[in-house]
């Protein structure tokens, strides 16, 4: 999977990195900030995503579609597509120059929009990457869940960076009796959920 980065892929990627090392240093403003996962949690969400059951993948959170790129190499390796979510026209912009300049965008289904209007139409999720404000990590895992087929692998970013912020979602998933879960101390913390 990860032979597959293209030369175009794998320079957008780099061009990402420096401009989210940059947004982190020069105070750029939180919200035109890109917030990426890093290559290392990166790479661990392809990897998932690339060994989940049969189904959908979903990502909730775009940004300038970093993240994207890395379940856009699952997707290829499993013959699926990747449904992403993001609702700042800015980042929109950003993501579709970086899936065109990657070559990818024929993998992905870019939703503008609010996410939490959207997932209720998802269904037979195999994958689903949670990466976007953290108030609305529970009710995306609340819409998410039930839609997912059985084993499949729910992914949410920042659980140990934002812990104080998540705790109630962070608790109320490691207490669900649906799926097993497990804290992965990854790039800002990823919490595992596989539903049973
Ligand atoms: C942490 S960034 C995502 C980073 C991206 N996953 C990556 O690693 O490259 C969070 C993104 O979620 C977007 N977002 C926030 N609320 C959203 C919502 N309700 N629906 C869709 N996207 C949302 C923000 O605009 C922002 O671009």
């Amino acid at each position: 999977m990860f032979e597959s980065i293209s030369p175009a892929m794998l320079a957008r990627m780099q061009h990402l990195e420096a401009i989210d090392l940059r947004d982190r240093t020069d105070g750029t403003p939180h919200s035109r900030r890109l917030r990426q996962v890093p290559p290392e949690a990166g790479r661990f969400i392809a990897l998932l995503a690339a060994s989940s059951p049969s189904g959908s993948i979903v990502e909730i959170g775009t940004s300038a579609g970093y993240s994207t790129l890395w379940l856009a190499l699952a997707a290829r390796a499993t013959n699926r597509r990747v449904t992403t979510y993001e609702v700042d026209p800015a980042k929109l912009s950003l993501a579709r120059e970086t899936f065109e300049l990657s070559a990818v965008a024929d993998l992905i289904d870019l939703v503008p929009g609010d996410a939490l209007q959207h997932l209720a139409q998802q269904s037979n999720v195999a994958f689903c990457f949670l990466d976007a404000e953290k108030d609305l990590y529970q009710r995306a895992y609340d819409l998410v869940l039930p839609r997912m087929v059985p084993g499949g692998l729910l992914v949410a970013d920042n659980a140990i960076s934002h812990q104080h912020e998540l705790r109630p979602m962070l608790d109320f998933a490691q207490a669900d009796p649906r799926v097993d879960s497990v804290l992965v101390p990854i790039g800002t913390g990823d919490l595992v959920c596989r539903k049973k």
